[in-house]
């Protein structure tokens, strides 16, 4: 049977909306998001379109990194509820059509995990293995620091063990050591445990960091990281046919490509475009989508059942790290010119909207990117409204305010003192008062009823998730435009980056006597001639997705 006619590889166009339970919506007035509360907003997810749920780490933690510091891989944080909330939040959201998958994040645990804990206080706890330790630091000790603000060094003196141990991240995060059996065998286990209640796959925080020990062991000894992938996966399939891993792979193309594994795709199911994602901003600077058109030129295909995860913004930073020092301060100097709106020097604590000036058309143009640009969308909460930052709030979370349901106090997301909350509220020009799910529910016009719509079309369109995809040449620098085809069907569209009218020409295939292109967004036709030319006005940040109709063909349109 045909994939497209199945949802065997529901993966290759789903809608991924990621979020943290913590600021989703409080139901005991305590100022923390519950499952309770993510439970009863299910359906706001249902009627956006979303296919699969990421909740962001949901386990006991003492908070120090928003949760990715964990203490009980088992666990749900009871501030968030229990796992009997879970298990129903999962029935929940599988009535919806949803499925849910959860952050795994097993390249460290919290310092304060009992492992930890054990492995600390003596060399001969059976968990003194499980983590990474040294007599002496290595020379290299401060290279490839990922919180430079905060770290000096990957590795940490310990009193209590009276050795060093290694930590990618903050010191309170010790790296465990992944060649080792036991550790291997725990994660697991970890997996077996969350499928068993219903997760349908993973986000795999951090994957390079998992798979290196970063020098800390002898090279020549180290297995293989990508057998350990393929064990992983393996597992997983056995276990669940339908479940996915999606990776935090950011490392260039040809790099990330090896996580997919070997032509079948026997590691990761998906890998996060970071590349893409970094060249659509610097495009978006620079009114001209050259860069971006490369990037999409330049990416591998992944293997025919993998994916490459899309996105616009996501929980951290907006990272700039593989642009040129040049081309990220173009992007600094278009959306983040103040010092307060950058991170680490290399990207920028800011959601969307506000980095656009809240253009509306900009933005809309943006997510009709996303939304036709070969890939599963991801969307971070709030993306759907247009919220905005709080740049008041501490580093990386000035991008993970509470969601704004209505215009009501605190957004509607707690009743909570605004001092109890989780997170604080975004205020300014895009505070709950005029950016919320109420008021644009009720708005035909809204971004949110946008956003829908282009979940819907690329829903029922294949062509823009399965189909191979050609980037069209033509005459006009401001204009992206690209042409899907899948099963005989053939879909154009193009985006215009600038804030001047465009018009573009475009050859597209299929010929001949009464052909037309029919928009899929608005009510509109285009013309296209005897010898396949189709000429299109785009008005500033302008965005057109145009089905080929030939005399015959039986589609929705
Ligand atoms: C990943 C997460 C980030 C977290 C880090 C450490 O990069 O996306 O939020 O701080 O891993 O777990």
């Amino acid at each position: 049977m045909r994939l497209t006619e199945t949802a065997d590889v529901w993966w290759k166009n789903a809608v991924v909306y990621c979020l943290d339970i913590e600021t989703f919506f409080d139901t005991d007035g305590d100022g923390r998001g519950d499952i309770r509360g993510l439970s009863q907003r299910i359906d706001h997810l249902a009627e956006l379109g979303v296919t699969c749920l990421w909740l962001m780490p949901f386990y006991p933690t003492p908070d120090r990194d928003d949760g990715y510091d964990i203490t009980d891989f088992y666990g749900v944080d009871p501030r968030l509820g229990t796992h009997g909330d879970l298990v129903e939040l999962i029935t929940l959201a599988k009535d919806r059509g949803i499925r849910v998958i959860a952050d795994l994040v097993v390249n460290h645990t919290s310092d304060q995990h009992p492992w930890f804990q054990s492995a600390r206080a003596s060399r001969q706890s059976p968990y003194r293995d499980w983590y990474v330790w040294r007599d002496q630091p290595p020379e290299n000790a401060s290279e490839g620091i990922v919180f430079p603000d905060q770290e000096t060094s990957l590795w940490q003196y310990d009193e209590q063990a009276g050795q060093y141990y290694l930590h990618r991240f903050y010191k309170h995060q010790p790296d465990l050591d992944i060649t080792n059996p036991e550790v291997r065998d725990e994660i697991i286990r970890v997996i077996g445990f969350w499928l068993q209640l219903g997760i349908s796959g993973f986000r795999v925080d951090a994957v390079p960091f998992l798979l290196d020990t970063d020098g800390a062991l002898d090279p020549e000894h180290l297995p293989d990281p990508h057998d350990y992938l393929r064990d992983l996966r393996a597992f997983l399939s056995r276990r669940s046919g339908q479940a996915v891993l999606l990776g935090e792979v950011n490392l260039p193309y040809k790099e990330t490509r090896q996580f997919f594994g070997d032509e079948d795709g026997d590691e990761l199911t998906m890998c996060f475009d970071f590349i893409g994602m970094q060249k659509m901003y610097l495009s978006l600077a620079q009114q001209d989508p050259a860069e971006l058109v490369k990037a999409i030129r330049e990416r591998p295909a992944p293997p025919e059942e993998a994916q490459w995860g899309t996105f616009v913004r996501n929980h951290d930073e907006l990272t700039l790290d593989k642009l040129t020092e040049d081309e990220k301060q173009e992007v600094f100097a278009a959306f983040g010119p103040d010092e307060s709106m950058q991170l680490y020097g290399r990207g920028l604590r800011r959601r969307l909207p506000p980095m656009l000036g809240n253009d509306q058309a900009r933005l809309r143009m943006v997510y009709s990117l996303l939304f036709s640009l070969p890939g599963t969308p991801v969307l971070f909460y709030g993306e759907e409204i247009g919220m905005g930052e709080n740049l008041a709030a501490e580093g990386r979370n000035a991008v993970r305010s509470p969601m704004q349901w209505t215009n009501s106090v605190n957004g509607g997301f707690s009743t909570a003192d605004a001092a109890e909350l989780a997170a604080p509220v975004v205020t300014g020009d895009l505070s709950p008062e005029h950016v919320n799910v109420a008021a644009q529910r009720r708005d035909p016009d809204s971004l949110l009823n946008w956003i829908k719509l282009l979940i819907q079309r690329y829903r029922e369109t294949p062509e823009l998730s399965w189909g191979d995809c050609t980037v069209l040449e033509h005459e006009s620098p401001s204009v992206f435009a690209h042409l899907t085809e899948c099963e005989g069907g053939t879909v154009v569209t193009a985006h215009n980056f600038s804030d001047q009218p465009a018009t573009v020409t475009l050859a597209v295939a299929g010929a001949g006597v009464g052909v037309r292109a029919v928009d899929l967004l608005q009510p509109l036709e285009a013309d296209v001639t005897e010898d396949g030319t189709l000429q299109l006005e785009l008005e500033p940040y302008g965005c057109r997705w145009l089905r080929i109709l030939h005399p015959g063909d039986r589609y929705i349109l």
